[in-house]
């Protein structure tokens, strides 16, 4: 993705190898090695991490990639779904707008490309995370949460035709 989504506020686009640092310094190290080692599968058109930045400043990142799960359910039960991982909102700027955009460029980028659904894991006690996604049109899949205990998480889709989201007349550019 070339292409960038401009707010009044901040923009949304493909994060490159030079956003790293200011990724790590605004999320934390851990979350900036997560982003890093997503590079090379960016840089191999396996994904693309989407950047949302206000001013120079990263505020906020998530991973798309249309690469198999790793878990065999997932493969089996959403096989050729894109999927998002580790979306992750500087904490000074949640219940902002800010994951709900960040979405809604995923759908974008995916819809483009010509996907009709998206999917991500939510830790089944990431109750403000499964507010926002059902919010938003996301549904559970209709099978048993994955991982056990703390660790449980469950998938959820979203029809990417027809979602139920306010943000697209809000983005005041992309350019292809
Ligand atoms: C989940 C997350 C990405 C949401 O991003 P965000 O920019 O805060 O979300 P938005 O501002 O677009 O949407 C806010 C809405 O989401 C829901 N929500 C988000 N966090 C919430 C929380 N802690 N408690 C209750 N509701 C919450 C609410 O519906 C909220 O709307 P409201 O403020 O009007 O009640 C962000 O909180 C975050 O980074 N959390 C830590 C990492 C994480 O859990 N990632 C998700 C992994 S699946």
């Amino acid at each position: 993705m070339n292409g960038e989504y401009a707010t009044p506020d901040f923009v949304i686009r493909a994060a490159k190898a030079a956003d790293i640092t200011g990724l790590s310094a605004s999320l934390g190290a851990v979350h900036g090695v997560y982003y890093r080692r997503r590079l090379p599968l960016q840089a191999a058109g396996k994904g693309t991490i989407l950047l949302a930045e206000r001013g120079v400043a990263p505020v906020a990142a998530v991973f798309v990639t249309w690469m198999p799960a790793l878990e065999r359910e997932v493969r089996r039960e959403l096989s050729g779904v894109p999927l998002l991982y580790h979306m992750e909102v500087t904490a000074v700027v949640r219940r902002q707008g800010i994951g709900e955009r960040l979405l809604s460029a995923a759908r974008t980028l995916l819809s483009r490309a010509g996907h009709r659904r998206m999917a991500l894991g939510v830790d089944l006690d990431n109750t403000g995370a499964i507010r926002l996604y059902e919010r938003l049109g996301f549904r559970r899949w209709n099978h048993q949460p994955l991982g056990v205990g703390i660790a449980a998480y469950d998938m959820m889709v979203l029809d990417i035709v027809g979602a139920r989201t306010t943000a697209p007349p809000r983005h005041i550019g992309y350019a292809a």
